[in-house]
């Protein structure tokens, strides 16, 4: 195998008819010393190491302009095609806050106590301490929710296939999730499932799915997290693997 070094360089030529692509443009990255790379990763990884899943919310205002930001955030995620096959929908009125809620915990109280989740489930959710109820879904001052775009359409009104929309909305809620942390906001993902509820609710055409609730707001003062422990890197990364010798 060719041995590389920094000093490498590939440059990937466009391919395609040139009226079909995109004009592209030069892309540089920041120029910055090893010890600011180290110092901004490290940095970096401190905030996101404090971010928190957040169940007890304040009803304290978060202006508008913050969500906006956060979901311009997200839609900087790559997605596949460029597709960016989400929607984010952002709830503001109580009126419609406290139907989500309604609806939620009807779903979710069918989940913790019909017998809707195995036990195993339920076991699993112990550590955790959730339960049916979602108070504050109606405590926060926002809701936002996240709906992936299973399909769009061309300007002839036929269906236009999205790409790894899973994955590509995934990242865009990774993101989301991100900027709002970094914005010094609280957030939870939320899953009341099933959640179809949400698009009745919020008048959503079918070609678009909710995946995740997002409750959004300060957290309350006596807000309380589980105390749970991140897998250290030697659990979450393999490095240089050999493939397995032939024949065994
Ligand atoms: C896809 C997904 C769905 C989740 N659904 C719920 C949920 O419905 N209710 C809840 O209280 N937490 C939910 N969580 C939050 C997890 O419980 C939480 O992320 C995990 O316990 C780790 O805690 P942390 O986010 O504080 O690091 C969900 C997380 C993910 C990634």
């Amino acid at each position: 195998m060719r041995k590389t070094t920094s000093e490498d360089s590939t440059s990937a030529e466009p391919v395609g008819e040139s009226d079909k692509r995109y004009p592209f443009v030069p892309y540089r990255v920041e120029k910055l010393s090893e010890e600011e790379r180290r110092s901004r990763g490290e940095a970096f990884f401190a905030e996101m190491d404090r971010r928190r899943s957040v169940r007890g919310f304040s009803s304290r205002e978060v202006p508008r302009e913050l969500i906006e930001l956060a979901i311009r955030t997200a839609s900087t995620a790559p997605s596949g095609a460029h597709r960016q096959p989400w929607r984010f929908v952002a709830i503001s009125d109580p009126e419609v806050k406290r139907q989500i809620r309604i609806a939620a915990e009807k779903e979710e109280r069918i989940s913790y106590e019909g017998g809707r989740m195995p036990p195993e489930w339920l076991e699993a959710l112990l550590p955790i301490g959730t339960s049916w109820r979602k108070p504050y879904l109606e405590t926060v001052p926002w809701i936002v929710v996240a709906f992936e775009e299973l399909y769009g359409f061309n300007p002839d009104g036929s269906k236009r296939k999205n790409y790894y929309v899973k994955e590509s909305i995934g990242l865009a809620c990774g993101l989301f999730i991100a900027s709002l942390h970094r914005m010094g906001l609280a957030t939870l993902t939320h899953t009341p499932s099933p959640m179809k509820f949400l698009s009745h609710i919020l008048g959503r055409p079918k070609n678009e799915k909710p995946v995740i609730l997002f409750p959004i707001g300060f957290p309350a003062e006596d807000a309380t997290v589980p105390d749970l422990l991140r897998k250290p890197l030697e659990e979450v990364s393999i490095w240089d693997p050999q493939p397995e010798p032939e024949g065994d």
